[in-house]
C-alpha cells in the first residue's frame, strides 16, 4: 500500500473510533504486545494533550481505575469519569505533590510518556531534549511508580541512548524498544517499554 494510503488509514481509523489523535493506536499496539493495562489501574500519562492515550487508557482501566494526564497545553475536557487532567510542566515537582494529595493517591501502576519536545529539525538538539524528558520520566517513576509497575517512554533519535538504557535497566527487570506500526514511516520515533520495576 502506498505510504500516504497507510497514513490516511490511521487518520480515518482514529476519527471513526472517536480518538483525538492516532497516537492511541500506538499505545494500543504496545498494550496488546506487552499486556500493560488492566481494570482498576491507576495510570499517570505525561505529555497527554490532546488526550488520545487517555481515551484508550480510560476504556481499559474501567470505572474503578484512574488516569491522570499532564501537559503544558490545556487538555480539552474529555468527559471521562475516570480521567483527570492537569495543565503544567512535567519538570514541576510541586505539581506531582498536588496530584497525589488531591486524588488521595500513593503510587501509580503504570506511567506512560508520549512527551515530545518542540523539534528544531537539528537531530542532536531534538534528541537531547527528548533524552532530557526521558530522564525526567525515569525520575518520576522512581518516586511514583509501584514496585512491579511499568513505564512506556517515547524517544526521538539523535541521543546517546546507552546512558538512558543503563539507568533504566538498573530500575526495571525488562527494558525493550518497540516501534508500533501506527508510527508514520517518515518519523524516527520509537518507544521504550520498561516492565517490572525493581
Ligand atoms: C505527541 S504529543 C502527545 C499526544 C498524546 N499522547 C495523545 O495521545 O493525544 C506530545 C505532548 O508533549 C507535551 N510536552 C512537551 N514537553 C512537555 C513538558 N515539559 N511538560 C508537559 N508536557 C510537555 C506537548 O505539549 C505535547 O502535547
Amino acid at each position: 500500500m502506498p505510504k500516504y494510503e497507510a497514513q490516511d488509514r490511521y487518520f480515518k481509523k482514529a476519527r471513526d473510533a472517536g480518538y483525538r489523535a492516532r497516537s492511541a493506536f500506538k499505545l494500543q499496539a504496545i498494550d496488546e504486545k506487552y499486556d500493560l493495562l488492566r481494570s482498576g489501574m491507576q495510570v499517570l500519562d505525561l505529555g497527554a494533550a490532546p488526550g488520545s492515550f487517555l481515551q484508550y487508557i480510560s476504556k481499559k482501566i474501567g470505572e474503578k481505575g484512574l488516569a491522570i494526564g499532564i501537559d503544558l497545553q490545556k487538555i480539552r475536557d474529555l468527559s471521562l469519569r475516570n480521567v483527570k487532567t492537569y495543565e503544567g510542566d512535567v519538570f514541576d515537582d510541586e505539581l506531582y505533590k498536588k496530584i497525589v494529595q488531591e486524588n488521595g493517591l500513593n503510587k501509580f501502576d503504570l506511567i506512560t510518556s508520549d512527551l515530545a519536545p518542540n523539534t528544531t529539525g537539528i537531530s542532536f538538539m531534538d534528541g537531547g531534549a527528548s533524552l532530557n524528558l526521558s530522564h525526567k520520566v525515569l525520575e518520576v517513576a522512581k518516586k511514583l511508580l509501584k514496585k512491579g509497575g511499568g513505564v512506556v517512554i517515547k524517544i526521538l533519535p539523535g541521543f546517546n541512548e546507552g546512558d538512558l538504557f543503563g539507568e533504566l535497566r538498573k530500575n526495571f527487570v525488562q527494558v525493550k524498544k518497540y516501534r508500533p506500526q501506527a508510527i508514520r514511516k517518515s518519523s524516527r520515533e520509537s518507544y521504550i517499554i520498561c516492565l517490572n520495576k525493581r
